[in-house]
């Protein structure tokens, strides 16, 4: 199936609607999503923090908004002198490291940040969460907070794709199951926020960063606990184990 058709049909498959600011809302799931959740390359924040430099070569302070446990705030300390990570969960939050002298974390909302004064961010970013967030007011948000030629970066990564085609299949059957389960916004992480209109004019997209990740089926299994879906499905059918069922397969 080419990358056009799989988007098809899981837009077709995504119709389910939820509350976003409710899906991380269990202590378990966000331990796992803070266990099992893939990390970015060095390379992207690298990139990012080399385009901030472009306009800003001292780099202050960086934002990033709906940053679960840390996972895509974390690479951003090694290059700005303190970062923010805030999330509206406050089971993310709890799981989050409180051990990085330049990184606090924060519960709050993307687009209403009265923590942070006007014009001091070098950076505004968000990691995987874009698409759950009131995107217009979160960009407002960012203008305030952004100095004068400050960066916003939106980034991520869509579906898994496994290297043996037999566990694609056992990926395929778990997908079937739970992606009525999917929020229909995910629909915009499959398409790499291709439909996303930002209001910048320098605005510049990269897909060639390369994520892989090799996997037990432990930590796979520990993966799919830390989605919505999982945890929706398991909501409403206390009686299956999904876990157990992947194992089997
Ligand atoms: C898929 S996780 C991404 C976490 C992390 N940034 C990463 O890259 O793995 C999405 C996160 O966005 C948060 N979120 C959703 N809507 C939000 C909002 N309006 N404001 C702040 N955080 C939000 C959720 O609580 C969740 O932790």
């Amino acid at each position: 199936m080419n990358e056009e058709t799989k988007l098809a049909t899981a837009r077709n498959l995504m119709t389910y609607s939820c509350d976003k600011i409710k899906m991380y809302a269990d202590l378990d799931q966000s331990k796992a999503y803070s266990e099992f959740r893939p990390r970015y390359s060095k390379e992207l924040y690298k990139t990012i923090a080399d385009y901030c430099r472009e306009t800003m070569p001292d780099l202050g302070l960086a934002v990033d908004v709906g940053c679960g446990p840390g996972m895509s705030t974390l690479g951003f300390c090694k290059y700005f002198e303190k970062v923010i990570g805030i999330d509206v969960s406050e089971t993310q939050i709890a799981c989050a490291p409180t051990d990085v002298p330049n990184c606090e974390f924060k519960v709050g909302y993307s687009h209403q940040l009265p923590f942070i004064e006007s014009g001091t961010a070098d950076l505004f970013c968000s990691g995987q969460s874009f698409y759950f967030m009131p995107q217009k007011e979160t960009l407002a948000e960012a203008d305030r907070v952004l100095r004068p030629g400050g960066t916003v970066a939106l980034f991520g990564y869509g579906l898994i794709n496994a290297r043996r085609q037999q566990i694609n299949e056992i990926l395929q059957k778990i997908f079937v199951r739970l992606m009525p389960y999917m929020p229909k916004e995910t629909t915009q992480a499959v398409s790499k926020l291709r439909e996303t209109t930002l209001p910048y004019s320098d605005f510049i997209r990269r897909e060639d960063f390369k994520a892989a990740h090799q996997m037990t089926l432990e930590e796979f299994i520990g993966f799919i606990k830390s989605t919505w879906p999982y945890v929706a499905y398991s909501k409403d059918y206390p009686n299956v184990d999904t876990a157990a069922d992947m194992k089997k397969e």
